[in-house]
């Protein structure tokens, strides 16, 4: 299994490059299905999640080409089976957006249960729920999803809790339902209204993308179109904590600040000095320490539960004491075990994380258990005294497009080795 070596101790400098968004480019193939023609997806990032949606979707028939820039383009006409296997799901939880799209074009869809990962049980009741307050049948057997349904129909959809991909499932189906859906309370994320913003181009009739309200007035058909998917603001933040965590100066191009307030005003807090402008952004640390700050999770435009790993290293390496709360998810905090083992002086309440800042994290062996608990033990390599060796990385590759390139462009140290 392969691992990350870093020597931490290095100021990061430089410009990067961020990548398109996992959050927005999963939820954006999985609408391809709703297409009559074929669509073209473009700044779409290298990860293993977007190789995983592709093996997905070809699975079914569907066709896919790929160019050397990462553009995809997609033809649904030659799809055979509605089936999202287990083999599949069980890898990637956001499988489960290809149930709101196949019910409401082909009126069939058969689908594995994503079931629980390391940060909580995650069900996905209120994507049921939703589906069969349009009409559909839904029948939960052999830990299969079984759904079909005539033509969806519109409906008034409040949901219990904020669910982002229920949000998109639901968004999805309602735009090929007859009549208007109104789905209330639903996720305001940018990722949301990224793809609202594709469905919109593909014919779709939506409004209130990007509020708790979204209204979505079907239609009969979509058709294929041309879509640039959004920067990713996790991977931009990561960045920022990188370049924060290190004393360093680096600036990120390709992204968008206005979707990134609540992480920049904790950065301005813990120090930072951050310029921006209409795609970039550029923080420097001036070789300081940085401030300890209190955190608490919630859905957008509050902090998000996937930067909250990333900011746990910062303030373990900060001045002073913090707490740190996760509302979003039960169990997201098994990166404090591993920062632990580093000398972080971390202790877990419940939901919540006390970090005392200590001046120097001491290298050690650790193990990646999610996708941005490995962020955030690479943040912590990176200052550490000594060489860490991060183990369990394929984590990493699902969300995060070349980071250690990235790291080293800034001048980070660090490498993949084998074993
Ligand atoms: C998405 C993101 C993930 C992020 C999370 C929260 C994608 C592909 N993934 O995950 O990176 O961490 O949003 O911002 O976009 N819930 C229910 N019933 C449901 C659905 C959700 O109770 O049917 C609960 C969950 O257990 C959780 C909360 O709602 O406590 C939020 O989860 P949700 O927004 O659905 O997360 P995902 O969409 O899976």
């Amino acid at each position: 299994m392969e691992k990350l070596l870093i020597e931490g101790g290095k100021p990061l400098k430089g410009d990067v490059r961020i990548s398109g968004a996992k959050n927005a480019v999963l939820p954006i193939l999985a609408a391809t299905l709703l297409a009559e023609g074929p669509m073209r997806v473009a700044n779409v990032p290298h990860l293993q999640d977007v190789t995983t949606t592709m093996e997905l979707l070809g699975r079914m028939g569907v066709s896919l080409t790929i160019d050397e820039h990462m553009n995809i383009e997609i033809d649904t006409s030659t799809i055979e089976e509605f089936f999202a296997h287990y083999e599949v799901v069980k890898t990637m939880r956001a499988s489960i957006l290809v149930l709101g799209p196949l019910l409401a074009r082909f009126g069939k869809a058969e689908v594995s249960l994503p079931g629980g990962c390391a940060i909580g049980s995650r069900p996905v009741n209120l994507h049921l729920r939703g589906l069969e307050a349009m009409g559909a049948d839904i029948e939960v057997k052999g830990g299969y999803i079984h759904a079909s349904c005539d033509r969806l129909k519109g409906a008034h959809l409040v949901m219990d809790n904020v669910t982002v991909t229920g949000t998109e499932n639901l968004m999805m189906a309602a735009s090929l339902a007859e009549g208007t859906s109104v789905i209330e309370n639903a996720a305001r994320e940018p990722e949301v209204t990224d793809l609202a913003n594709c469905l919109i181009a593909m014919g779709a009739n939506i409004e209130g993308a990007g509020t708790d309200t979204i209204t979505v007035h079907g239609v009969k058909e979509l058709k294929g179109c041309q879509y640039s998917v959004l920067a990713d603001r996790i991977e931009t933040g990561t960045f920022l904590v990188a370049a924060a965590i290190t004393g360093g100066h680096i600036k990120l191009k390709d992204t968008q600040p206005q979707i990134l307030e609540s992480v920049l005003q904790k950065l301005d807090r813990a120090g930072a000095s951050i310029t921006s402008g209409h795609d970039w952004i550029e923080i420097d640390m001036h070789n300081r320490r940085p401030k300890s700050i209190n955190l608490r999770t919630a859905p957008y435009p509050a902090f998000p539960t996937d930067m909250q790993a990333q900011f746990t290293a910062l303030n373990a390496v900060a001045e002073g004491s913090c707490t740190i709360t996760e509302s979003v998810f039960e169990n997201r905090f098994m990166h404090v075990q591993e920062m632990q083992r580093m000398g972080a002086n971390i202790k877990v309440e419940g939901n919540t994380a006390i970090v005392t800042g200590v001046e120097q994290l001491k290298a050690a062996p650790v193990m990646a258990t999610d996708l941005r608990a490995s962020a955030s033990l690479i943040l912590a390599g990176l200052v550490a005294e000594g060489q860490t060796v991060v183990d369990r990385i394929y984590h990493i590759d699902r969300g995060y497009e070349c980071i250690e390139e990235k790291l080293v462009q800034l001048g980070a140290n660090i490498r993949r080795v084998p074993h």
